[in-house]
């Protein structure tokens, strides 16, 4: 057979041969086979390879196996080619509809048996649940067809092409096609068959299709059937056992809706699911129903009434050692974790998930976006020219997308909105898949962010708007202008509910101000709440050149152009563990709020529509971190929307120490995703005696000295710190440098920023000008008294005039060994900065410093615009355990407000810090960590990081906030830190 690039890449039309309509992923009783497993392989650089492969008699002896579902560049150990990961660059030339001729193209073939009895079958079906990008099948030799969309289900008839006994099914897929265009989404690039492959017998007399459309009011059901079947397959029977429920239509003609009575509703809190059957004579199909009605009614998104407030997250398919391979374990663990942290949405960020994972959403309880398998955004680059959004060559792509989109899920009770897909510009095959979905489903609306004027959806949607956009747009000020709106516009979005489908960009550490979006979200009606971006990392496992595992980002593949870690922007890291951005999001969202008021807690449930019967309510009392009474709470039953009062129990205050009340809301009993006992929400009431804070002692008779003598435990030379209770110690050292998060890094778009910032360059950028990361010591002076030692330093950077004047003041108080460290700017910075902070170094000795305990906020990292997961009480951790291993190395550990730290050896306490507060009550916060910010900030991946014994302490007067400037706003203006004068106070004492 001649060589020929194959004609099917450039095809924009989305396959030939493909079941239409499009179906449900139904669970039937009828006999299907699955395909997954071994198959043949054989990897071609391009296309143009024969397709003789495809003949029932090839020999296809000399190939490799690969299993199925894969992707082939996850699979051999690179021998297939690796992962290419961008976000909005086509990793190939725009060229559209074409691709070029080096498009690696994976064959496959298995062999597969069809059992004598199917031969009563009155079709047998074939069928894919995913495959990237377009692919053709053969059966037997015989070409059946060819789809692409590929996380779509696509189903094709084999009947005249199957033969009982032994067959061979062949399979070419391409990674790149036409189809590549509008599936752009940021994430890699993973080709190959990575769902499942069905072989279906279907029965004559079976069932086609069915829809249970569901509604619920008042405690009143109704079940509306669509009932897809030949005449001759009636009487269809519709069985809801629990409810009593046992329907016979006889003809299609007596399919009418059906009323329910005595039916608890579905919610994502209440996930109620009846089992129900819809059967022939030849075929029972099983579905699991939820009853709920989900309605706009005004600028409100209503489920049963109610407001949703949206808690969700963006959720990609992605795995570090499968990619978008599904493993319904995992899924199962992965939602259950985002129960545990409060998350009740979820959107299926940028295209339809395993249709099992919405099985698992119904049973679990989420409200689900479910979104279009669409996004064209590298044709932003060519100013949307040619965007197949708006090309009416590309329409049939984009309705084919749409329709197997709803099809395929239409029955999950979690589905609550259609969303057309993600970054694709506007244009009138967008509005044309809006107008297929409102005539085929009228219950539930249509979103699609890119619709900024709202001419063909429900919803109002933006991403990343900045906390005070978001206000305006959930404000009535009806002539204020939206994003891209004119007044006119604007007013046609305010009649509508308002989501933000991304915010809070989560990538690294961050982001910050969670609290502020949701303040807003209580405040305005409106506003219902968003989706994080994003759930988890897209990490893959890879190896280090020194064999340690670790997780690659774009450019570890050698990828010819990538984004990066941009890819890493997850609440859950690559492994699974949970960064303290989730715990922070977990804490603002927790559904009951108590506010303390003298005796009193009013205990307010935030709920869509469950009450708390679920829960029991705890508390306890500590003295400085430590417990010293427990109880339960009693709290009258609060129903969703409403607050109750209770009393508070008698709190034992300490004179010496600071008294905390801790009042947890715990799971009563075990669910499906966490055990009883899980918290769910937390607030803690401060009890504490007042207390004073020893003033400064005055010392006048100051003298020069050498700077060498002993204070206490502190041993010092030339005036600097040598030794502290006969171990190594140097410091305090000005640390005004962290190691750039993310968001540091991500240059200012200068808009609504504030006033430090200078548009296209980065913070980080900024610090390492100015040369925080780089700065120098010079001595000015060294004084003595009989029991104190006083040094000023003066500290800048190579080529700055700029400097930081800093008095360091050792003395003997109480008996006990006080550092005080006075840290005074010069005039002139310009820019915030990251900390102002002492740094210690504590080399690596006899027994090395390898963990801290302390009493202050915890027991994860805080900042200042992220502190509500911190509470304040007692903590333990190993040195290692107090970082977070972000993909990319960048600052991570700082515990705010800190009292006391003790640091260890293994179990031997080393040395007490005391931290006392300024005279304004702000307490520091400290890092311990293995490395410095400098040497953190010039790795690319932890394990360059190397190993140290080396413990750095650093106790830190104020940190810079967080943000979430790698895609939208920087720091809030109020947890910014601009350069200020700072005092850090500490004593210190032996272990
Ligand atoms: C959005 C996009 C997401 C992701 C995010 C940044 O614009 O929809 O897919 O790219 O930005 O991480």
């Amino acid at each position: 057979m001649p060589s020929q690039l194959s004609p099917h890449v450039s095809d924009i039309a989305p396959g030939r041969g493909a079941l239409r309509p499009a179906r449900s992923w139904l669970h039937s009783d009828t006999p299907s086979r699955s395909l997954n497993g071994a198959w043949r392989f054989r990897l071609s650089p391009t296309a143009s390879v024969t397709e003789d492969f495809a003949a029932d008699g090839f020999v296809d002896d000399g190939w490799d196996s690969i299993p199925v579902p894969s992707h082939w560049v996850l699979e051999g150990d690179g021998a297939y080619g690796r992962p290419i990961y961008t976000n909005i660059q086509f990793p190939f030339p725009i060229d559209p509809p074409h691709v070029p001729d080096e498009n690696p193209t994976g064959d496959y073939r298995r062999h597969f048996d069809v059992p004598a009895d199917w031969s009563d079958a009155e079709r047998v079906v074939l069928r894919f649940d995913g495959v990237e990008s377009l692919f053709r099948v053969w059966v037997n030799g015989v070409e059946i067809g060819s789809a692409s969309g590929s996380r779509l289900a696509h189903e094709f008839d084999v009947t005249s092409a199957v033969r009982t006994g032994d067959n061979v099914v062949a399979v070419r897929v391409h990674q790149w096609s036409a189809a590549s265009y509008v599936e752009d989404q940021d994430q890699w690039w993973l080709p190959g068959i990575f769902r499942d492959v069905t072989l279906i017998a279907r029965p004559a007399g079976g069932i086609e299709d069915v829809w249970l459309r569901t509604g619920f009011d008042h405690g009143r059901g109704s079940v509306e059937a669509e009932i897809t079947a030949d005449a001759a397959a009636f009487p269809v029977t519709l069985c809801i056992p629990e409810l009593g429920v046992e329907h016979v239509w006889a003809a299609p003609a007596d399919v009418a809706p059906l009323d329910v009575t005595g039916v608890e509703p579905w919610s994502a809190e209440r996930p109620r699911l009846y089992d129900a059957t819809v059967s022939t004579a030849a075929e029972s199909i099983a579905l699991r129903v939820g009853f709920r009605t989900v309605e706009i009614r005004g600028d409100q998104f209503l489920v049963n009434g109610s407001r949703v407030v949206f808690h969700g997250v963006n959720r990609h398919e992605t795995h570090p050692e499968r990619g978008r391979v599904f493993d319904e374990e995992h899924a199962r663990e992965d939602l259950a974790r985002m129960k545990q942290f409060n998350i009740n949405a979820i959107r299926t960020s940028h295209y339809p998930p395993h249709p099992r994972l919405l099985d698992l959403a119904d049973e679990l309880g989420f409200w689900v976006v479910l979104e279009c398998d669409l996004e064209t955004h590298g044709f932003e680059k060519l100013d949307w020219v040619g965007n197949p959004s708006d090309d009416p060559a590309w329409r049939e792509t984009c309705l084919d997308r749409i329709r197997r989109t709803v099809e395929r899920d239409k029955n999950h009770p979690s589905i609550v909105i259609w969303s057309l897909g993600n970054e694709s510009g506007t244009g009138g095959n967008l509005a044309a898949m809006s107008a297929w979905v409102h005539a085929r489903d009228t219950g539930r609306p249509v979103h699609y962010e890119g619709d900024y004027t709202g001419e063909y959806t429900d919803i109002y949607s933006r991403m990343y708007a900045s906390v005070p956009e978001t206000e305006q747009i959930g404000s009535d000020g009806t002539r204020s202008a939206l994003l891209n709106c004119t007044p006119a516009q604007s007013a046609r979005q305010r009649t509508k509910p308002f989501l933000l489908c991304e915010y809070a960009h989560a990538m690294g550490n961050g982001p910050g101000a969670f609290d502020q979006y949701e303040a807003l979200v209580r405040q305005y009606p409106r506003l219902h709440g968003g989706f994080v971006w994003e759930w988890r990392d897209h990490g893959i496992l890879a190896t280090a050149p020194d064999g340690k595992p670790y997780y690659a980002y774009g450019g570890d593949f050698e990828e010819v152009v990538h984004d990066g870690n941009f890819v890493m922007d997850g609440m859950l890291l690559s492994n699974d563990v949970p960064t303290p951005s989730l715990h922070e999001f977990k804490a603002v969202v927790q559904p009951v709020e108590f506010v303390f008021d003298g005796e009193k807690v009013a205990v307010t449930n935030l709920r869509h529509s469950a009450d708390t019967s679920d829960l029991r309510f705890r508390w306890r009392v500590e003295h400085d971190g430590i417990p010293v009474a427990s109880g339960d709470l009693e709290i009258p039953l609060v129903a969703a929307g409403e607050s109750q009062w209770a009393s508070l129990p008698q709190v034992a205050v300490a004179p010496d120490a600071e008294t905390w009340l801790t009042i947890d809301a715990a799971l009563a009993a075990p669910t499906s995703w966490a055990p009883e006992g899980h918290v769910i929400a937390t607030a803690q009431l401060d009890c504490s005696a007042r207390r004073p804070v020893p003033a400064v002692r005055p010392q006048a008779d100051w003298r020069p000295g050498d700077g060498t003598l002993s204070l206490g435990i502190a041993e010092f030379t030339g005036g600097s710190l040598v030794r502290l209770a006969g171990r190594p110690v140097t410091g305090p050292r000005l640390e005004l440098f962290r190691a750039p998060t993310d968001n540091d890094e991500s240059p200012s778009d200068g808009v609504e920023e504030s006033d430090d910032s200078v548009a296209g360059v980065s913070s980080a950028d900024l610090w390492r000008r100015d040369g925080l990361d780089r700065l120098t010591t010079r001595r000015v002076s060294v004084e003595h008294t009989a029991d104190a030692l006083r040094t000023l330093d003066k500290v800048s950077a190579a080529n700055s005039a700029l400097c930081v004047m800093v008095e360091s003041i050792w003395s003997i108080e109480d008996g006990e060994l006080e550092l005080r460290v006075e840290i005074e700017p010069s005039r002139g910075w310009q820019t915030v900065w990251p900390r102002i902070g002492v740094r210690f170094e504590l080399p690596d000795g006899t027994a090395p410093v390898d963990g801290a305990q302390w009493f202050g906020l915890g027991p994860l990292e805080t900042y200042p615009d992220s502190l509500r997961a911190g509470r304040t009480g007692r903590f333990s951790a190993t040195v290692h355990d107090l970082s977070v291993d972000y993909a990319r190395p960048q600052e991570t550990g700082h515990r705010s407000e800190l009292r006391r730290l003790t640091l260890t050896s293994g179990s031997t306490e080393v040395l007490h810090v005391e931290v006392l507060p300024d005279t304004r009550g702000r307490r520091p916060g400290f890092t311990l960590s293995r490395h410095t910010p400098q040497q953190i900030a010039r790795a690319a991946h932890p394990f360059e990081l190397g190993d140290s014994t080396t413990s750095h302490l650093i106790v830190d007067a104020a940190q810079h906030g967080l943000g979430s400037r790698t895609c939208g706003p920087d720091v809030w203006p109020e947890f910014a830190l601009r350069p200020e004068s700072r005092t850090i106070r500490l004593r210190i004492s032996e272990g």
